[in-house]
């Protein structure tokens, strides 16, 4: 469902991948790791339509990517593709709740609809009595969940994670770690997961190890 062939990119005289070639099955957890400056968040990035390649081609859900306008892009982006990241990036002035609706209401959705969609998640994830708490209200770990429910919304293709545990304490982390594996039981949700993180990427179906620019398989 997600097909990467020969994806180059470089900035400047630095060629940060060399040629990936990849292909992710719905419902799989997958997870990169690779050492600091390996390309890791440029080719999430980029699997996430933020960036460009070079060269090489991207298929996501039978959508080929690279044929895609900047509206299409954006709107293609917002429907298939959920992003959570190391630090939350939720909006400070935004209630949980109102930030968990946002890529709903972004995407068409009626308020109604994205609101009752977005309570849904958030009682999922057991912060119902959290909902109208804005972000400086929240624990990290809370504020990493609410994060979750964001990528969730719109019920992504695939949800891109880069180093999402990386700002909790342990307990925080390995409760979200389960929540992957719950999320992909409940929902089938696909996660490719950029982590350095040892455990959690035991726990995943599959560790792509990116080194000079390439995939190993170990
Ligand atoms: N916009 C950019 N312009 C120039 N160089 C960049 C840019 N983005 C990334 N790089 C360089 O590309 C290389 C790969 O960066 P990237 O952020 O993908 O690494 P990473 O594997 O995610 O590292 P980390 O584990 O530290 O997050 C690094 O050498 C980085 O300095
Ligand atoms: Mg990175």
């Amino acid at each position: 469902m997600i097909e990467i062939k020969n994806i180059t990119k470089s900035f400047g005289a630095l060629q940060v991948l060399k040629g990936i070639d990849l292909t992710i099955d719905k419902n799989e957890v997958v997870s990169i790791v690779g050492p600091s400056g390996s390309g890791k968040t440029t080719l999430l990035q980029i699997l996430g339509t933020l960036d460009k390649p070079d060269s090489g081609s991207i298929v996501i859900n039978g959508q080929r990517i690279s044929g895609l306008k900047d509206k299409e892009l954006a709107r293609f982006r917002n429907q298939e593709i959920g992003f959570i990241f190391q630090f939350h990036q939720l909006l400070p002035e935004f209630t949980a709740l109102e930030n968990v609706m946002m890529p709903a209401l972004i995407g068409g959705m009626s308020k109604p609809e994205a609101q009752d969609k977005a309570l849904d998640l958030i009682t999922m994830l057991g912060l119902s009595d959290r909902a109208e708490h804005k972000p400086n209200e929240l624990s990290g770990g809370e504020k990493q969940r609410i994060a979750v429910a964001r990528a969730l919304v719109n019920d992504p293709a695939v949800v891109l994670a880069d180093e999402p545990s990386g700002s909790l304490d342990t307990q925080n982390k390995e409760d979200l770690h389960q929540l992957f594996f719950d999320l992909r039981d409940r929902l089938g949700q696909t996660f490719v997961i950029v982590t350095h993180d040892e455990k959690l990427a035991e726990l995943t179906d599959r560790t792509i190890h990116l080194v000079d620019g390439q995939l190993k398989d170990r």
